[in-house]
């Protein structure tokens, strides 16, 4: 989601990097990309020596509105929206002129594909492939868009949002959907899910439907995702208060959380549960990271609430040397925060079952990045610092349901929306996007700091930082991978330092089995090939070996998509991927009298389809050689 329509409402305390001394330093210095590289130049980093990138770079041919691939490889597509999950004995067909119900959306691929992940079955021939579906575009969802809104528009929408599961087997060198397959499922914004940790049936989490504060209806806004050691899926709900009608007297507490007196989606339009003047704690049951068992459709998914509530994009393990589970996100909104959860137990042998509560104990952190290159992970932790009942917490489940509120005050780092992590499994070094953030050092908002060090800054950037210790240490050393920009670009604060092709807003990243970091891009469709955007055309994905530097243009997508989602089978030899809501209005909701205006891919004259696509090399070999 690109998220220009985005506006939460930030804390209104200043970060301290405004009123600290090294961050006036890089403020004064002028070249604040110049001062950070100073500042860090002494941070180790991961990966190993020697050429990683082996295929031909394609260039950015904005014009080009389909999907490339270097030579000698091959991409093909596979799930789009509205094709059969494979329900045994349920797999409505779709229609493409879009009027299947929301009982058969229920059952089919939802829109707006994003985080994805394999599961084997059979290696590298058989599996289970988990994805997110973020949001709708309502102007294709329905045959005649958002008129005649009611409460079955909303059913067909939250019936199109969610997480599929779905079966795929290589039959020669092409891959297809098994269906039907007892593995395909649906979760969408209206399957139960479990409300686990400290926060639940806590008195904030009670509804007049849900008196026990521990069933929720549904998943959303479910963005970015990770795979857990212990065979899991987390996902992140990202943008839900999006979904809510607030009104004109809001608290301050749902100020905070960027509720608007309409919801973007209008479902409480349809839904009252999405009225936050009606239902005022339903509000606070989404912006989980939400855990879901693809190998096991009967298991129960459960919302995480020891992980914090949040705009979370998603979330990310690493594991610590005696075997502890570390979860890291961040939140994608301006000006938010990084997190880690340190769980209390360790990771157990036996799969998903084994570690069943594995996330609900365990101490929630925030990050604070330091303008001498080192950071702190701060605990959120009630009766610590300022999290008080005097301060508005009242107990563990308040600091965890008001996590933001808590992070500004213990003045963690407010970051340029920080997006997809990657953990280097070489080196343990943590990888973070920061997508862009133009409202960085305008009148009244927050300046430039070491970390975001761009006023302006519509190109983004990678930040990483090594642990000191171990997983769970309390303190880091951090540096930026690049700043992303032209780095010919005569506009100082667009400029960037990509070594090799150029390109804007990181959004998806992520490691393959040789250590080579994967960036996808997410410029929105009303940026994109205008002014300094023009050499860097469509969205895209790119490797990079960390160790050199080096970014080599790897996918073009079609007019207006972004592309999202990486993973792998265990030979490294297909890759799956993502491309997101091609054809894309610059208001992100299409017409339904011309729904081919920007793009009809994947099909011809069609409308879009959001569609997951299998990259293969023509000869076989593993991807990126
Ligand atoms: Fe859903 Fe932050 O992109
Ligand atoms: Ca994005
Ligand atoms: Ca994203």
């Amino acid at each position: 989601m690109n998220h220009d329509l985005e506006d939460s409402n930030r804390s209104a305390n200043r970060s301290i990097h405004e009123v600290s001394d090294p961050a006036r330093r890089v403020l004064l210095r002028g070249s604040a990309a110049g001062a950070v590289a100073a500042l860090v130049g002494g941070c180790a980093t991961g990966g190993s020596a020697g050429p990683k990138l082996g295929f031909k770079a394609i260039s950015a041919d904005a014009s080009a509105n389909g999907l490339r691939v270097p030579e000698g490889y091959v991409a093909s597509v596979i799930a789009p929206w509205g094709e059969p999950v494979g329900v045994p004995g349920n797999m409505p067909a779709w229609k493409p002129d879009a009027s299947n119900s929301a009982a058969e959306q229920a059952l089919q691929m939802g829109m707006h594909h994003d985080g994805l992940h394999y599961y084997p079955l059979d290696g590298s021939n058989r599996g289970l492939l988990a994805m997110n579906h973020e949001y709708t575009d309502d102007g294709l969802l329905f045959p005649d868009g958002t008129a005649n809104w009611n409460a079955d528009k909303v059913r067909k929408a939250q019936a199109a949002h969610g997480i599929a599961v779905i079966e795929v087997e290589r039959r020669g060198p092409q891959w297809e959907v098994v269906r039907p397959s007892r593995y395909a499922k649906r979760h969408t914004a209206a399957t139960p899910f479990r409300v686990a940790g400290p926060c639940a049936g806590h008195t904030l989490m009670k509804t007049a439907a849900d008196p026990e504060g521990r069933t929720v209806l549904g998943t959303l806004n479910n963005c970015a995702s990770g795979k857990t050691p212990w065979g899991t899926y987390l996902s992140g709900e990202e943008n839900w208060a999006f979904y809510f009608d607030g009104g004109d007297n809001p608290t301050a507490d749902q100020k905070r959380w960027g509720l608007r007196p309409k919801g973007f989606f209008n479902w409480g339009g349809g839904d009252e549960r999405f009225d936050a003047r009606k239902h005022p704690n339903e509000f606070h049951r989404f912006g989980w990271v939400v855990e879901v068992d693809p190998m096991d459709p009967s298991a129960v998914p459960v919302k995480r609430t020891a992980l914090g509530r949040a705009a979370h994009e998603g979330a990310w393990v690493s594991v610590t040397k005696d075997g502890r589970a570390v979860v890291y996100s961040g939140e994608d909104a301006r000006f938010e925060y990084i997190y880690k959860f340190v769980s209390r137990d360790k990771i157990a042998p036996g799969g998903a079952k084994a570690n069943a509560t594995l996330l609900d104990h365990g101490t929630l952190h925030v990050a604070r990045f330091d303008a001498d290159g080192t950071g702190r992970w701060l605990p959120l932790v009630h009766g610590q610092g300022p999290l008080t009942p005097a301060n508005g917490f009242a107990d563990q489940a308040e600091v965890l349901i008001k996590t933001r509120q808590a992070a500004d005050l213990l003045g963690a780092t407010k970051m340029d929306r920080p997006e997809w992590l990657a953990i280097d499994p070489a080196s343990g070094e943590v990888y973070c996007t920061l997508t862009n953030n133009s409202r960085r050092g305008q009148a009244g908002e927050p300046g430039v700091d070491a970390a975001n060090p761009r006023a302006n800054n519509v190109m983004g950037q990678i930040i990483r930082w090594r642990e000191m210790g171990d997983a769970d240490g309390t303190q880091f050393s951090w540096n930026h991978l690049l700043l992303a920009g032209d780095p010919a670009n005569e506009r100082p604060e667009a400029k960037g330092n990509v070594k090799g092709d150029v390109f804007a807003c990181p959004d998806g990243i992520a490691f393959d089995g040789r250590g080579v970091l994967w960036i996808q891009t997410d410029l929105a469709a009303a940026q994109m090939n205008k002014g300094e955007m023009a050499r860097i055309g469509n969205n895209q994905m790119l490797a990079c070996d960390v160790a050199s530097g080096e970014v080599r243009r790897f996918l073009t997508g079609p007019a207006n998509c972004e592309i999202t989602g990486a993973t792998w089978t265990p030979d490294g030899r297909t890759m799956f991927i993502n491309v997101q809501h091609p054809g894309e209005t610059p208001s992100e909701r299409s017409d339904p009298a011309s729904p081919t205006r920007y793009s009809s891919w994947p099909n011809q004259g069609a409308r879009p389809r959001s569609a997951t696509v299998v990259i293969r090399k023509v000869d076989g070999g593993v991807i990126g050689t």
